[in-house]
């Protein structure tokens, strides 16, 4: 992938957003923790006010819980504020009252998951790390034509750059790379991307003569099927079997990743669901 293009695309055409004034980790933590479920026109005011409330993790330590529960007011999904507070009372016990820069320190903290933790260290410490959402992640999918692992999107980071880097994947998943109708028309990475290459789903039925025995239809029609029934494991053997393709493994990650970009299924914890806001 072009770092460089994808970086010079988003320094025209990125989000301007108050979170990447900052290197301040705190403020980083804060606003990682709000975007995780909610959407950044509704983030912006409360993160502003949070911080104005709790400048800093021993300020927010040392509030009551219901303090913070109420500033995280707007947010919805309130436990993440209660988890925040216990998480600023870790790093003012065990942190000097500064959130730390180094994954496992990070990942031990109270409700710090492999998302937040990396989130932290390459926006607020600028360090090379891949920074993996839902959005992150269909783009990386897309663009290698199969789901990428955490250490696939570490690895890709690139040093020096991985500030600019993960927020633009972040700007490509938010504005271009979505998840319905992609505009991959104004996609600085089309050339690269594996998923544009492979062209929209073979159309359908033209002609009377067009077969669906054997075609990728039918296969995604057998993937459906099973994810009726409960979560579908993705090992690329398993989804091959599903689909009716023993051994041909490719051609079912590719047609599986169709699914999941059309918005039928979801992919994570190496296993595929329906998705349930259809
Ligand atoms: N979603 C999660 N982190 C984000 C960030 N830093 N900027 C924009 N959207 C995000």
């Amino acid at each position: 992938m072009s770092a460089h293009r994808l970086i010079a695309w988003a320094a025209v055409n990125g989000r301007d957003l108050p979170w990447r004034h900052t290197r301040d980790p705190w403020a980083i933590l804060v606003s990682e923790v709000m975007l995780q479920q909610t959407q950044v026109a509704r983030v912006v005011p409360v993160w502003r006010a949070f911080l104005e409330r709790f400048p800093t993790a021993p300020a927010c330590a040392a509030a009551p819980q219901s303090d913070v529960v109420t500033a995280w007011r707007g947010m919805g999904y309130n436990r993440r504020a209660v988890s925040l507070h216990r998480c600023a009372i870790a790093v003012t016990a065990d942190h000097a009252g500064r959130v730390p820069d180094d994954l496992d320190a990070l990942l031990a903290l109270p409700g710090i998951g492999a998302y937040t933790a990396r989130a932290v260290l390459a926006f607020a410490y600028e360090r090379a790390v891949g920074v993996l959402d839902v959005n992150a992640a269909r783009v990386h999918a897309r663009l290698a034509g199969a789901p990428v692992d955490q250490t696939t999107a570490d690895a890709a980071a690139p040093s020096g750059q991985a500030w600019a880097w993960n927020q633009a994947i972040l700007d490509l998943g938010a504005t271009i790379c979505t998840k319905r109708q992609p505009r991959c028309g104004d996609c600085p990475l089309s050339d690269d991307c594996a998923w544009h290459r492979a062209g929209p789903d073979p159309a359908p039925a033209r002609t009377r003569q067009s077969k669906f025995e054997g075609s990728d239809r039918q296969g995604r029609g057998r993937l459906v099927d099973a994810l009726r029934l409960g979560a579908v494991s993705a090992d690329p053997a398993d989804l091959a079997e599903i689909m009716g393709w023993p051994g041909d493994t490719k051609r079912a990650q590719r047609v599986a990743l169709s699914v999941v970009a059309d918005g039928l299924a979801d992919w994570a914890d190496n296993s595929l669901t329906l998705c349930l806001r259809q």
